[in-house]
């Protein structure tokens, strides 16, 4: 049986035989482009998720599961001033394990960003601070920062300490990606350190679950969401070595703690201590941090129990009144307050779990606008739709987590860090400039916080290899600093007073 007939029976059964409309009309180096595409793609696996994820069954037999907070004792908070001594216990054990070697950061940049509609990856944009450093910058200068804070505070030679940087990208984003890295020299870092790995990618599917042509010879695809790197990790790094995968270099390197992040926090504290030391503090298998929700109102997905389980919670799906509900323990606060943000906690050894029951993990349906070649067109044009026509099919980080024995939330400051990127300029919500105006505004904190005073009006960028989280500015105590500028060093800050 020829390839073409193979393929052909195999779709035909899996009722996506349109992906052939075109053939007739295919020269012959098209031909083996179609039948390669298809080849690549598990077209019977992304049925039964389009079928899982459309039509899901119900979790608790009797209607809808139920939706409760979280239990107290699986929370707590590093706000407030009665928090202070916690933290710092925190940081230590966490500071501790990334002396040891023992944590990495896994970076989530396999997202199109289709907001922001920009065509490079999001993390090569500049925010415009006044260093016009990209994001992918910010975040490898406080890894950088971290290894030798953790050197320094524990006493271990320069260049000892090692956070792996595993940065996960799409098909997408992928080649952006690493050209950027390399256009950079990696930012500082050590390229044998920022591990590339690669989510898939799932067709596009049309409302009625046929798969969507983006050409004559090729079926749209969109990566697989940003739970991609529970299948990512496991996939061979490079094709000429298929037994060095993300999690066996994770366990070569003996890394036992991850943390994981969205690319487009520009206040993320990459790999962090705190974090990092109250998960294993608790012992925790995976962990979520959160900001506390501003109102009952914002659109925040929430982290909460569903049927029992740790879940996210739109917003859209739970009550007015539950949206309001006090917690009656503390009644000034939201009882469903804990504002998911994409970062995440995962020991090793619950990211290895994940295959054991991966396969019953529900895909999320995004209803997206899909560039897409109709069947009955007869040039073959790829048509842009200016509305959304198509679903993509993601798997979200936290979905995992239900599986998970011991789930722990830890709730942070949202204006020290959290401050999302998603929408172009001029958009005044989640974009360039607020992005901007957060981290500037936090280190005018940090420096007030030395015991410095900033004159009005005045702006300063400081390095994250000057601070991490604010330390290492004793030096600007007493000062009053008049002039903008951004320093890269703290003496340099000088030069502002
Ligand atoms: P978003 O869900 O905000 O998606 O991603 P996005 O691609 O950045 O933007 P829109 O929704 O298309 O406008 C949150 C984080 O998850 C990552 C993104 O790169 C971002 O860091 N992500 C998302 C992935 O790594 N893979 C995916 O498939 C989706």
């Amino acid at each position: 049986m020829s390839s073409y007939e193979r393929l052909k029976e195999r779709y035909l059964a899996a009722n996506q035989s349109h992906v052939f409309t075109y053939w007739d009309r295919l020269n012959e180096k098209e031909r083996d482009e179609l039948l390669h595409n298809l080849n690549k793609i598990d077209i019977e696996r992304a049925n039964r998720i389009f079928a899982k994820s459309t039509h899901p069954t119900s979790e608790s037999g009797n209607g809808q599961p139920s939706i409760e907070p979280f239990p107290d004792d699986s929370f707590d908070t590093t706000i407030g001033e009665e928090s202070v001594a916690n933290v710092e216990s925190w940081r230590k054990i966490g500071l501790d394990a990334i002396g040891a070697g023992k944590v990495g950061a896994l970076l989530m940049a396999g997202g199109q960003g289709t907001r922001l509609g920009n065509s490079d990856p999001k993390g090569c944009y500049d925010i415009g601070l006044p260093s016009h450093k990209p994001l992918f910058q910010i975040q490898a200068e406080r890894i950088l920062r971290l290894q030798t804070l953790a050197e320094r505070e524990l006493g271990k030679p320069v260049g000892s300490v090692i956070v792996p940087w595993y940065v996960m990208t799409s098909r997408p984003t992928r080649p952006a990606t690493v050209a950027f890295f390399e256009k950079h020299q990696y930012f500082g870092l050590s390229r044998s350190n920022v591990i590339f790995f690669e989510q898939g990618t799932l067709p596009c599917f049309s409302p009625d679950g046929k798969v969507i042509m983006a050409s004559p010879t090729e079926i749209a695809t969109a990566p697989d969401g940003n739970g991609g790197y529970y299948a990512g990790l496991r996939a061979p790094l490079s094709p000429s070595d298929p037994d060095h995968t993300g999690l066996s270099d994770l366990k070569s390197r003996g890394v036992e703690y991850l943390h994981a992040y969205a690319v487009d926090n520009c206040l993320v504290r990459v790999a962090d201590p705190v974090f990092v030391g109250y998960n294993i503090w608790k012992h925790a298998d995976c962990a979520a941090k959160v900001i506390p929700k501003a109102t009952p109102d914002e659109g925040l997905g929430v982290i909460a129990l569903k049927g029992g389980v740790f879940t996210v919670v739109e917003y859209t799906e739970i009550t007015r009144e539950q949206a309001e509900r006090k917690d009656p323990n503390h009644p000034d606060r939201l009882a469903f307050r804990a504002g998911s943000i994409a970062n995440f906690f995962y020991t090793r050894t619950f990211l290895e779990e994940v295959e054991s029951f991966e396969s019953q993990l529900a895909f999320h349906i995004a209803q997206k606008k899909v560039p897409y070649c109709p069947v009955d067109n007869p040039t073959g044009e790829t048509i842009k739709p200016s509305k959304p026509n198509g679903i993509k099919l993601e798997l979200f980080a936290f979905d995992a987590f239900s599986f998970a024995k011991r789930v722990f939330v830890l709730e942070v400051d949202r204006k020290e860090e959290f401050s999302p990127f998603k929408n172009p300029p001029g958009t005044g919500y989640e974009d360039p400039d607020t992005s901007r105006t957060a981290i500037l505004a936090q280190q005018k904190r940090f420096l007030q916080r030395a015991g410095a005073s900033v004159a009005d009006g005045v702006v300063i960028e400081i390095s994250p290899l000057v601070s991490y989280a604010g330390e290492g500015l004793e030096a600007a105590k007493g000062k009053t600093y008049v002039r903008s500028g951004f320093v890269e060093s703290v003496e340099e800050l000088d030069g502002l007073a």
